[in-house]
């Protein structure tokens, strides 16, 4: 029954957990916010990491270290890159792996980390049972678990949508995911991302992205309730 940190990247992102949430504190670390306080009886930390992978990790090992958590869920927005997805359908993490690790020259595997001990990481799965029900409820039929892709490149290329779910079997990509995914398998954490589409990855990304990210965040944070509430 301890603290689970809720992280988003962007200020959308974390907004309608702010404004859910009752807050008790407010404690400042590396330039990043940490909201304390309870959402549905639950201790919880929000914070706002910022883009990218490197301040995923760095918001990521702070909650464990400074605040304790004993398990992280991380909120937002994503391209979509499998073709059967829509703008604001759900994407649950089974596994997270990072699309832009690329030391083939040596003979790995385009996302394989060189001498880790793995590179796809698994979410817990009873968090992804208890974020299926809640899918299930809440996004029928617009609700998935799949592989989220993660980069520090925002994907705007059909080409590359194209390679990234053939060769790597992503449901989607963002820029944090696999970050907090592998700092949280080094710390022997649970976690789960949670993901609703804000744009395709495409031609059109930047334009959809624009226009979804408020709507594909309020979906997220609605997935986020629910899945708090059922801890
Ligand atoms: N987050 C939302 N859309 C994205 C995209 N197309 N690429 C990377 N991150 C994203």
């Amino acid at each position: 029954n301890g603290n689970v940190g809720i992280i988003g990247a962007m200020k959308e992102e974390i907004e309608l957990l702010r404004q859910a949430m009752q807050l008790d504190r407010v404690i400042e670390h590396a330039g990043i916010t940490f909201l304390q306080g309870k959402l549905h009886d639950r201790d919880v930390i929000v914070c706002q990491s910022g883009v990218g992978k490197v301040n995923a990790a760095v918001c990521t090992q702070l909650l464990i270290d400074r605040f304790h958590v004993q398990a992280i869920l991380f909120t937002g927005v994503a391209g979509a890159l499998d073709p059967s997805m829509d703008i604001g359908d759900i994407v649950i993490s089974r596994d997270c792996m990072q699309h832009d690790m690329d030391a083939s020259p040596l003979g790995f595997a385009k996302g394989e980390i060189p001498y880790a001990p793995r590179s796809v990481f698994a979410a817990d799965a009873r968090l992804i049972e208890i974020a299926e029900q809640v899918g299930q409820a809440r996004f029928p039929g617009r609700m998935r678990v799949g592989r989220v892709l993660s980069g520090d490149q925002f994907i705007a290329d059909r080409a590359v949508v194209e390679k990234l779910h053939r060769d790597m079997g992503g449901s989607c990509t963002e820029m944090e995911g696999a970050a907090v995914a592998q700092v949280c398998d080094m710390n022997d954490i649970p976690f789960l991302i949670i993901r609703s589409m804000s744009d395709k990855a495409d031609g059109s990304a930047d334009v959809n992205f624009a226009e979804f990210t408020v709507e594909a965040s309020r979906r997220s944070f609605n997935m986020i309730d629910g899945i708090v509430q059922a801890l």
